[in-house]
Formats: structure tokens, sequence, C-alpha cells
């Protein structure tokens, strides 16, 4: 920023709360959750929901499994009146489920509030106005600290006073201090204290008392010490429940409401995915699943959170960004290759389920958010030997000998690299056939049978051309592929050694293949090795196709 421009803004003075609690405190469960998703998501969408997309959501937010859910502003327009009527005409809201409407203090908007509750069992409604010296300067025109104090109270008592026109509804009052964050702490508390004056909650009835960072101005240490200040400060702490709503702003609306839970909180308003003005409300499913990561149950399932992201990307028109915490679509994928062999190692380590969870750069199972290992590990330049052996082992069964990982991992990720782009899983498969697999380019394997065979011995025979001469070779050895690096050596193809052999078989019984895979060196510098795979239903053939595979590569690679 330029230096004329730097001087604009002034530094945050942090609140003097010297013995705070909250940092050596721990989570050890969850607070109530409170969608915001219908209201304060919705208000923010560039195009807001319609009645069907509203309802749509509504009843994947109940799936999810939140009972709190703030289904809109219904004195605000037609639409969220007409939605709210819409549930209740038609059944929607579980027994379990309360529905939450927000309503600013003022006459007319709570009497057409309380008119969109008919017939509801349970609700919460909501009442707010802000609080902060800015809002109170600028929005309010210099209203006074009373003045503000007075609309607030006045909403209280009228809403108070409206309960008997709902005699059928279980209501639950809500206030918030709009702009808590930024509003004086000392008056925050006088002005929630005036409201619980008028509306006297108790320990068996409770308020809500909502704390917004409608703006998040300040570091989330910040909030924290806010909130344990207003929970220690405020009058009968027991007859309220102190909730967080927290924005985004400054990107850190999650560890503020994380930091606001462990200073006392025990609600949490927000979103999913962080929906909401500007760079949006906290994301309860990024909390939640933090939670979970941690081994705290929360009552919300995320188990098919691909499901719930399309339901969202469907209604609201937004899009769940691929680096997301949890639902993006790359965040349980590996390009780099440590990180690919550090995944490959931890998962192959994971025999038993019951085991905690513990595996490298992965901070939850994806299984448990019902998305599948598969893109754990994608290929492209930057990825290590380990990342395509783990996907030709778990996508095509290949399950190459440790010593073979770096060849194979280097020659794909050269073509990544060469391409200048991600191989596909099939890419990946396709090269390593054309590289490494049946190779006829040198020698050229035409059939391959046993002459005779005993306990000590086999001899093969083998017909096969040679840079396009046909010719037929015969050689005796312990076993078929030893039999055949005799008659390989007899027609003078001397400089190679056989260093290692291993097969095994893809597929079920009935119509399983054999695959080999063998290495060679060569005579005149062991130090440089080859390897070569064999695929074949009979074994003794896919190993004779690996020998000659490798020794086709050496042929080609050794002069380059
Ligand atoms: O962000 C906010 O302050 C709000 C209030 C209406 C609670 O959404
Ligand atoms: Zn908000």
């Amino acid at each position: 920023m330029k230096a004329s421009s730097i001087t604009k803004y002034k530094p945050f003075q942090p609140i003097n709360l010297k013995d705070r609690q909250w940092p050596n405190r721990q989570l050890t469960k969850p607070p109530i959750w409170c969608s915001v998703d219908l209201r304060d998501g919705n208000q923010a969408l560039p195009v807001p929901m319609n009645i069907d997309q509203k309802v749509e959501l509504f009843k994947q937010l109940v799936a999810i499994g939140f009972k709190e859910i703030e289904v809109g502003f219904p004195s605000a327009s037609d639409t969220e009146f007409n939605f709210l009527r819409k549930l209740v005409d038609d059944g929607l809201i579980p027994d379990d489920v309360t529905i939450q409407v927000l309503v600013q203090a003022r006459e007319p908007l709570i009497r057409r509030t309380f008119e969109s509750l008919d017939g509801v069992k349970k609700a919460i409604v909501h009442l707010y106005n802000s609080t902060s010296a800015l809002q109170r300067r600028i929005t309010f025109s210099n209203a006074t600290k009373d003045e503000i104090k007075a609309i607030a109270v006045n909403g209280t008592k009228l809403i108070k006073s409206l309960l008997n026109e709902v005699p059928g509804t279980k209501i639950t009052f809500q206030y918030s201090p709009e702009s808590f964050s930024d509003t004086e702490e000392d008056y925050a508390v006088e002005v929630c204290e005036a409201v619980m004056d008028s509306w006297q909650p108790t320990p068996e009835h409770k308020m809500i008392l909502n704390l917004p960072s409608t703006v998040e101005w300040n570091m989330p240490n910040t909030y924290a010490d806010q909130i344990e200040w207003f929970c220690r400060t405020i009058k009968d702490r027991d007859s309220v429940i102190v909730c967080l709503h927290t924005h985004n702003d400054r990107g850190t609306g999650t560890a503020a409401t994380e930091l606001g839970l462990l200073a006392g909180a025990e609600r949490v308003e927000g979103t999913l995915f962080g929906n909401g003005e500007r760079t949006g409300n906290l994301d309860l499913t990024t909390v939640a699943l933090n939670m979970n990561s941690h081994g705290i149950q929360t009552g919300l399932d995320f188990s098919n959170i691909d499901e719930i992201r399309s339901v969202y990307e469907k209604n609201t028109g937004m899009t769940v960004h691929k680096r997301h915490p949890y639902a993006g679509e790359l965040v349980f994928t590996a390009f780099s290759g440590s990180h690919q062999d550090a995944i490959k190692k931890g998962m192959d380590l994971r025999s038993d389920v019951d085991t905690r969870w513990a595996v490298p750069y992965l901070t939850i199972d994806p299984i448990d958010l019902g998305r599948s290992y598969e893109a754990i590990i994608r290929i492209n330049s930057q990825s290590g030997k380990g990342g395509v052996a783990y996907i030709l082992k778990r996508e095509f069964e290949y399950d190459l000998p440790k010593k073979m990982h770096p060849e194979v991992g280097m020659y794909i990720n050269g073509l990544a690299d060469q391409y200048g782009r991600e191989l596909s899983f099939q890419e990946i498969q396709t090269e390593f056939q054309k590289e490494f697999v049946n190779r006829r380019d040198i020698i050229n394997l035409k059939k391959y049978h046993i002459k005779k065979m005993t306990e000590e011995e086999v001899h093969s025979v083998v017909t096969l051309s040679y840079k396009g001469d046909e010719m037929e070779l015969e050689g005796k050895g312990n076993g078929p592929i030893n039999s055949v690096v005799y008659a390989m050596k007899q027609q003078g193809w001397k400089d190679f050694n056989l260093e290692q052999y291993r097969s095994h078989s893809i597929g079920n019984s009935s119509a399983s293949i054999s695959v080999s895979y063998i290495q060679i060196s060569l005579k005149s510098d062991p130090s440089i090795r080859y390897w070569g795979c064999g695929e074949h239903t009979s074994i003794r053939r896919s190993g004779v196709n690996a020998l000659i595979s490798a020794y086709n590569r050496a042929q080609i690679l050794k002069g380059k």
C-alpha cells in the first residue's frame, strides 16, 4: 500500500483482559448450531433464492442435522413471508427443528413477523439493532447511546406483548447487538442487560444473546477476549445462551468462532461453505468438520459432502472453491511427489480401521465425507515415484516391486512435464503399458513352449524375430526364465544379467492374468539397470515376456 494511503488506517486497540482463560481451554463438545443460510446467506446472493430453491436447501439443512434454522426475514418481502408459510402449510418443519425469524426493532415489521408465525410450533424471534459507535454516528445520524438502547428495549417489549398472538408457538427470544465486535464492550453489556430486564429470561427459559462480528475488523484473539469478557460480565449468565455470529472480512471467521467457543459461547450461527455478505459468514461446514477431525461428535452429518455441495451450488448459484476446506475438489489430492509418497505409506499402514487416523498430509479420512481415495493422488510433473505406483496399484492392480517405482515414476512424470499437464489414470496405464509391458520392438517373441521339464530343469523353445529376422532358439535352465536367458546368451545377446523378478495375478481367479516384473543389469556396467513387465494368461509366458521387455528397453535406452 502506498505511504499516502496507509495513514488512513488506525491500529486496533486490544481489550485489556489480563487473566483471559480461553487460551488454555480445549474444545470438547459441539455448540448449538444455527444455520443462517436462508437469511444471511440468501441476502448476500446476487440473485436471491426463489421459494422452491429455499425449500430444497431447507430440506438439505434438516438432513444435515440442523435443529435451529433461520428461515428468513418474513417482514422484508412477500417471498420471505410466503416461504415460511409454505414450510408451515406443507408440514416441512420437523418437530425437533426450531425455525428462526429475523426482524429489525420496528413495530410494523415485528407485527408482520408474528403474522408469519401462525401455526409454527417452535420459533426463535431474532431482534437486532446496530450498536457500534460507527453505526450510531453514521447510520443512525448521531443517535445517542440511550436512544439506541431504547430501540432494543422497545422492540423487546413489543415482542413480549405479542406472545399471546401466537399461543400455539413456543417462542425463544434472541437479541443481537449488531456490530457487537466494534461496540464498546461495556455499552454492549449495558444494552443486552436492558433487553434482559425487559424480557426476564430465567435458567429454565433462557434467551439468546447473539454477539456478531458483523464486519470482521479485528484479529480472532480480540474477538475471543470480547466474548470472554462479555460472558464474565453479563448478569444472570445462566439465563442466557451466548451465541457467535462471525463474518469473514479478514479471512479468520472460523478462527474467531473457534476461539469464541473457547471463550465461553454456547451457540454458533453460520452458513454452509461460508456463504454470506462480502467475504461471507462463518463456514459452519469447516467448524463442524474441524471438530470431527479432533474426535468431537457434532450432530451434523457431512458424510455426503459432494451431494451437499451440489445442492448448495444448484440453489444458491455460488461455487465452492477447489481449495475450500473439506469440500473443495482438490483438497484430498496431492500432486507433489514427497506428499504422495507419504500419503501412500500412511494409507498402506492403515490395515486396521479402528486405529486412530494418522495419514501424513490428510487431517481427515476422505471416506468419512463420502469422498473416495480416487482423487488423493494425481499425477503431474511435480509428482513422485510413489504416486504413479499408487495409482497403478489402486486403479489397475499392478503391484510394482518397490525398486521399480523410481523408473516408472520418472518416466510417467517426465511425460506429464513434457505435455505440461496432469495425466489421467487411463493415460498413466496406457503409457506404462506402452513403455514397460510386452515390448516387441527389438526381440519380438512369437511363441514359447516347454519341450521338456523335469524337477531340476526346463527345456524351452522360443520362436521370435530379432530386428526382423525370424529364428527359433532353445535353452535349458532351472526355470522358464533362466532357460530363455541361456538361449539368448547362446545367441550372442550376452550383455545382461538377471537382477530381480516378481509376479502376481490380476483379476479374479476365472479371468485372471499373470503379471511379471524383471530387472536386468548390463554386464558391461552393472550399475545400469532396466525394468520390464510381462502380461499373459500363463505365468511362465508372462515371466518370459517381462524378460524380453526389459532386454528390449535396455537395447533402446542404453545408448541414450
Ligand atoms: O452480521 C450480523 O450482524 C447479522 C445480524 C443481523 C445478526 O447478520
Ligand atoms: Zn450476519
